[in-house]
């Protein structure tokens, strides 16, 4: 389905019935990386899954997109379908980013939160380097040069050795991000403000999922910002990488089913 904005649109999915459960996706991926979430959990929750500005089936939108501009996007998204908060936010990686734009701006939204494969942290002043070395690699080359350097670090060596047909498909949903959208997140992910801060203030329940051999963040950085956040709970998953998600299904939603169980 899309959701009209601006001069353009948001793709985005909804299956089930219960507490709203948004999924906001990482960088440069879509609302696809979520489909066994959408399969596992739509029976104890409405799932909702959108594909940020510039990424999967969305409306190509001109860069810079500021954390603060795809969270605004989920709220205007959430409003325009007539989602009554309170809701729960789960956010990977940028999404996590977004998640953090999203609740510093409305907290009374939150019923709940789920921070997986993320961290608190802003850009090191080497990381802003890269991001701009990536915004010309994808200019001078395209789309694809930018996945062919990040597939090999996105999953977990067992997701290699014993599931390449999913690492196609995580090459698959890449590929479909617009030059603008890799810019876009790109810059946004260097400019966003660093979350520590707002980590002791979060009052809603929190739930941080993390791969225990995520190659992109590693799982110290989960710890520490779990550590920080009141009343949070760590659940690491085996054998995962950066997409616990879609590496190891079943473990995700099982954490995420026990989390939703002691909000009801
Ligand atoms: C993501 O998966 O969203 C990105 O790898 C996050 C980042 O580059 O900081």
């Amino acid at each position: 389905m899309k959701f009209p904005l601006d001069h353009g649109y948001l793709a985005y999915d909804r299956i089930g019935h219960g507490l709203p459960l948004l999924f906001i996706h990482g960088y440069p991926l879509s609302r696809k990386i979520w489909q066994s979430q959408a399969g596992g959990l739509s029976n104890i929750a409405t799932i909702l899954s959108l594909d940020l500005r510039g990424h999967g089936e969305s409306f190509p939108f001109d860069p810079p997109y500021s954390m603060d501009l795809l969270a605004e996007d989920c709220k205007r998204f959430l409003d325009g379908i007539g989602t009554q908060g309170p809701l729960v936010v789960c956010g990977l990686s940028m999404g996590g980013y977004v998640t953090f734009a999203l609740y510093r701006k409305y907290p009374h939204f939150f019923r709940g939160m789920i921070l997986t494969s993320t961290r608190a942290a802003a850009d090191s002043s080497e990381g802003k380097t890269n991001r701009d070395v990536s915004i010309k690699t994808v200019l001078d080359q395209g789309v694809p040069k930018i996945v062919d350097g990040m597939l090999p670090k996105v999953a977990s060596p067992l997701t290699y050795s014993a599931k390449p047909g999913l690492v196609d498909s995580i090459r698959n949903i890449m590929l479909q991000t617009s030059v603008k959208g890799v810019v876009g997140a790109l810059q946004g992910m260097r400019d966003r403000p660093d979350s520590s801060a707002l980590l002791p203030t979060i009052t809603c329940p929190t739930l941080v999922i993390h791969g225990a051999d995520d190659q992109i963040i590693p799982l110290r950085e989960a710890e520490l910002m779990q550590s920080q956040i009141p009343g949070s709970h760590l659940v690491t998953i085996p054998q995962a990488g950066h997409l616990a998600n879609m590496e190891q299904p079943e473990l995700f939603n099982h954490a995420v089913r026990d989390f939703l169980s002691t909000l009801l």
